[in-house]
């Protein structure tokens, strides 16, 4: 099998799939070599993510790792979301296959793309912070 139980869980039955209705971030990414996009939609309190939705138009690595990670980030502190690493992701779904690591890489930079969105729109400077979006091209 290819695939963990987990990815074949998380593909087949995604938690969080949706949007945010006046969400405090909104985070886009694509990968210009596959053209899977990812939306993230995060509502913030207090420094808090209390919640995290998501919309993904692209194969099923990138759904498991969108639905893993508001999984992961639901709950926790921006300071938390923003030391989620894609190889995090990964873990927390029992492994991908070498050739599908970079869609983790594209829910990791979906995270960081939504918080980024949530300093801008607080009239603060992301960059400092969140650093560099990655468009994430492998
Ligand atoms: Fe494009 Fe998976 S093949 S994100």
């Amino acid at each position: 099998m290819m695939y963990s139980e987990k990815v074949l869980d998380h593909f087949s039955n995604p938690r969080n799939v949706g949007e945010i209705e006046n969400a405090d971030g909104v985070g886009e990414i694509g990968n210009a070599k596959c053209g899977d996009i990812m939306k993230m939609y995060l509502k913030i309190d207090n420094g808090i993510i209390t919640d995290a939705k998501f919309k993904t138009f692209g194969c099923g690595a990138a759904v498991a790792t969108s639905s893993m990670a508001t999984e992961l980030i639901k709950g926790k502190s921006i300071d938390d979301a923003l030391k989620l690493t894609n190889q995090a992701v990964v873990e927390a779904l029992d492994g991908l296959p070498a050739v599908k690591i970079h869609c983790s890489v594209l829910a990791e930079q979906a995270v960081r793309s939504a918080l980024s969105d949530y300093y801008t729109k607080q009239g603060i400077d992301p960059l400092p912070i969140v650093g560099e979006i990655k468009m994430p091209e492998e």
